[in-house]
């Protein structure tokens, strides 16, 4: 069977989207794979001004609306997505996607998973986390999304060096250079895998 050419991806984000952007730019050019839209549970969210300076469709799924399994897949299919990126996208998703999407939701965590994750683990309060603990090292981890939070099929884990006069502020900076670099040669490698 031939191998489909063009690979469509939906963005969740529900911050200020740098990683959404690095994922837009990297593949505003290539062959298979194609951001065609941006979802965010917030309407407030920077991530949408980024979007929409990239000439990127826009939906907002409220946190009650992302439970209603026919709204959000006729929205999805509208867009016919084949994968769903959570770039910085904090609410859980509902057991129906993940069951529509299998092995086609790809995570973004801010810790090597499974330190600092599950509920309430996210953002500022992962690296406060690590800070408190005194751990020397840090990272991401880019992994398939199942029913719980990070828990899902680690696809990528990279790490960085903590010091012990890093603040909370900077291991987050150091984190998010990491995820910037590798999150969306990420999901091309494993999209273009599949
Ligand atoms: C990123 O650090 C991402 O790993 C984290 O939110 C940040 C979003 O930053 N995600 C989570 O904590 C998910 N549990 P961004 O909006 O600048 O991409």
């Amino acid at each position: 069977m031939q191998k489909k050419v063009r690979y469509r991806l939906a963005i969740f984000a529900s911050g200020g989207g740098s990683n959404a952007k690095c994922i837009i730019d990297y593949f505003k050019y290539h062959n298979n794979i194609e951001v065609v839209v941006l979802v965010s549970n917030r309407s407030a969210a920077g991530v949408l001004d980024i979007a929409k300076s990239h000439n990127l469709p826009t939906e907002i799924i409220s946190q009650s609306e992302l439970k209603e399994q026919d709204h959000v897949m006729s929205l999805l299919t509208g867009h016919e997505i084949d994968f769903i990126i959570l770039a910085g996208f904090l609410l859980l998703i509902p057991p129906y996607l993940v069951a529509k999407y299998p092995n086609r939701i790809i995570n973004i965590h801010p810790s090597l998973l499974p330190k600092y994750g599950g509920k309430g683990m996210y953002g500022h309060h992962v690296h406060e986390a690590v800070k408190i603990a005194g751990d020397n090292i840090s990272g991401c981890t880019i992994h398939i999304v199942n029913e719980k939070f990070d828990e899902g099929r680690i696809l990528l884990q990279v790490s960085c060096q903590i010091s012990p006069l890093d603040t909370a502020i900077q291991i987050a900076a150091k984190v998010l250079k990491l995820e910037h670099t590798h999150f969306a040669k990420t999901l091309d490698d494993y999209i273009m895998s599949l």
